[in-house]
C-alpha cells in the first residue's frame, strides 16, 4: 500500500445534481454570494474556462440588482499561461477583467492572478503561494476539471504536495483550449498554477462540472482510484468539496 492509498478516507463528495448548465451556475452563484454576504472580506478562488463564465454573469446580475459589494474581497486565480502580455485577450488576466472584475465594485488591487511573463517564473512562483497565505488562505475555491483530470493546470502526475509552479500542458489541454486560439501553434506549451497543495489549503471547494464531454472525468473523480495520475482525485482527501455538476456531466455515475 503506497503512502496515498493509505490516507484514503471513505469520504463520499456531496454532489448537488443540476438539470443544466444555467441551474449549476445558479446554484453555484448562491453559494458564492452566501459566503460573501456572511463574509465581506472572504478570499475567492477562483476559475478561469467556460465552466465558471455563467457563474460570473450570476455575480454580476445580482450585484447590479441586489448591490452585493465585493469591496471587501480578495480574490486569487487558480492559473495563468506562460509568455502572454497580460493585455492579451486569451490570458487569463484579461478573461477575469471581461468576465467579472471590471463589471463589480471589487478593488483591482485586490485582484490577483500569477504574473505568467515574470522574468524569474520560480520566484513568481514563490510570491504568488506566500501571497495566499499572507491573507490567510482561501476561503472558498472554484474549480472546473480538465479531461485529463486537470484541477487548475495540475497536469497528470503532479505531486499532490505542489505549490504555485510552472508547468508544461499536456498536449490534450492544448488541444481543448486552442478553440481560444487562432492555431494550435499559437496556444501557450506552459503555464503557472496554484498547485495541487495549494488547492486542498482551501477552506471550502466547489467543483463545476457541465455537459457530456465532462462525463468520464466525473465518473473517475467520484468513482475511481485517488492517485496522482489523476490530479482531481487528491479532492478526495479533503474534507469540504461540493460538485456541483450537470446531468450530462453526471450521466456516467
Ligand atoms: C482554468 C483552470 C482549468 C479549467 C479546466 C476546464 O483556470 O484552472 O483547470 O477549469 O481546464 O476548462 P473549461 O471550463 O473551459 O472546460
Amino acid at each position: 500500500m503506497t503512502a496515498l492509498q493509505s490516507k484514503v478516507n471513505t469520504k463520499v463528495f456531496e454532489i448537488i445534481h443540476a438539470e443544466n448548465y444555467e441551474e449549476m451556475s445558479r446554484i453555484a452563484a448562491k453559494r458564492m454570494i452566501g459566503l460573501v454576504k456572511r463574509k465581506p472580506n472572504a478570499v475567492l478562488g477562483l476559475a478561469t474556462g467556460s465552466t465558471p463564465e455563467g457563474l460570473y454573469k450570476l455575480l454580476i446580475e445580482d450585484h447590479k440588482e441586489n448591490g452585493t459589494s465585493y469591496k471587501g474581497v480578495k480574490t486569487v486565480n487558480l492559473d495563468e499561461y506562460m509568455g502572454l502580455d497580460r493585455n492579451d485577450k486569451n490570458s487569463y488576466f484579461t478573461f477575469m477583467r471581461e468576465h467579472l472584475f471590471n463589471h463589480i465594485d471589487v478593488n483591482l488591487d485586490n485582484t490577483n492572478v500569477p504574473n505568467g511573463m515574470a522574468t524569474n517564473m520560480e520566484e513568481e512562483a514563490v510570491r504568488y503561494e506566500n501571497y495566499i497565505h499572507e491573507i490567510g488562505g482561501v476561503d472558498l475555491q472554484i474549480l472546473g476539471i480538465g479531461h485529463n483530470g486537470h484541477i487548475g493546470f495540475n497536469e497528470p502526475g503532479t505531486s499532490f504536495e505542489s505549490k504555485t509552479h510552472v508547468i508544461e500542458l499536456a498536449e490534450r489541454t492544448r488541444e481543448a483550449n486552442a478553440r481560444y486560439f487562432n492555431s494550435m501553434d499559437e496556444v501557450p506549451t506552459h503555464a503557472i498554477t496554484m498547485g495541487i497543495q495549494s488547492i486542498m489549503d482551501s477552506e471550502e471547494i466547489i467543483l463545476l462540472a457541465s455537459g457530456a464531454s465532462k462525463a468520464e472525468a466525473i465518473k473517475r473523480l467520484v468513482c475511481g482510484e485517488i492517485t496522482e495520475d489523476f490530479p482531481a482525485s487528491a479532492l478526495r482527501l479533503h474534507s469540504k468539496v461540493t460538485i456541483i455538476a450537470d446531468e450530462e456531466a453526471l450521466s456516467l455515475i
